[in-house]
């Protein structure tokens, strides 16, 4: 059986209870936390730092946290992120004006590195830095907001993203981020992907248990 992991993101969660939330979807079966950072300015919305991340390690949370960077700059937020206990750090190679420094960045504060490919982003133009990285993040809708409609050509890319890994020779997680359900989570690991951020498909189901359950189900058939 292939190693997939689930990743519920926060930003569908309760913020006035988020230490609880986030015990509820770990205790649910979820393996990664998912962090959605937003800076209303590489995206249109808004949402939290460091300082939140910090709290929830100090709140006992000992999973490891994929913070998604959606920032721009990036750089000085690495250390930050670092040392309130991020596990991976990905941002989009957008909003960098030197990746390769970022990526280094990441790895030299002792976290793992991704990449963020936008829908419109072509896998092939991060090619170079892949056998870098210790994550591929693909968006399956525009970064920004939770619930949105997951963009069919994302299937292909993820393809492309299996085939250009694979070719590393090198263990690097493949994640998929958006519109992500238990209808279509199979197709999407047949695709390539191994790592399934899930928002809305998760905090909005009365028993997150059985909404993980779900995807597991389909994962394993
Ligand atoms: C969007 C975020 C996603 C989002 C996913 O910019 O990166 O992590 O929360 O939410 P759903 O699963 O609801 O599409
Ligand atoms: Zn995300």
């Amino acid at each position: 059986m292939q190693d997939f992991k689930i990743a519920p993101s926060i930003l569908a969660a309760d913020f006035a209870r988020l230490g609880q939330e986030v015990d509820d979807v770990l205790e649910a079966g979820a393996d990664i936390v998912h962090f959605d950072v937003m800076d209303n300015h590489y995206v249109p919305n808004l949402t939290v730092g460091p300082m939140v991340a910090k709290a929830l390690r100090n709140y006992g949370i000992t999973a490891p946290i994929d913070v998604h960077l959606m920032v721009e700059p990036v750089d000085d937020l690495i250390g930050m992120f670092a040392d309130a206990g991020a596990t991976y750090i990905t941002f989009h190679p957008e909003a960098s004006r030197h990746v390769d420094r970022s990526i280094q960045l990441i790895k030299a504060a002792g976290c793992k590195a991704g990449l963020v490919l936008n829908p419109a982003t072509e896998v092939d133009s991060i090619k170079t830095v892949l056998p870098q990285l210790d994550m591929l993040l693909l968006m399956s809708v525009n970064p920004g907001f939770g619930g949105q409609k997951f963009i069919p050509y994302t299937i292909d890319k993820l393809r492309q993203a299996r085939a250009a890994i694979d070719a590393t020779g090198q263990s690097i997680r493949l994640e998929i981020d958006g519109g992500v359900t238990a209808d279509n989570i199979r197709e999407i690991a047949e695709a390539g992907a191994d790592t399934f951020v899930a928002g809305s498909a998760i905090f909005s189901k009365p028993n997150y248990k059985d909404a993980i359950t779900a995807m597991r189900e389909q994962l394993a058939l």
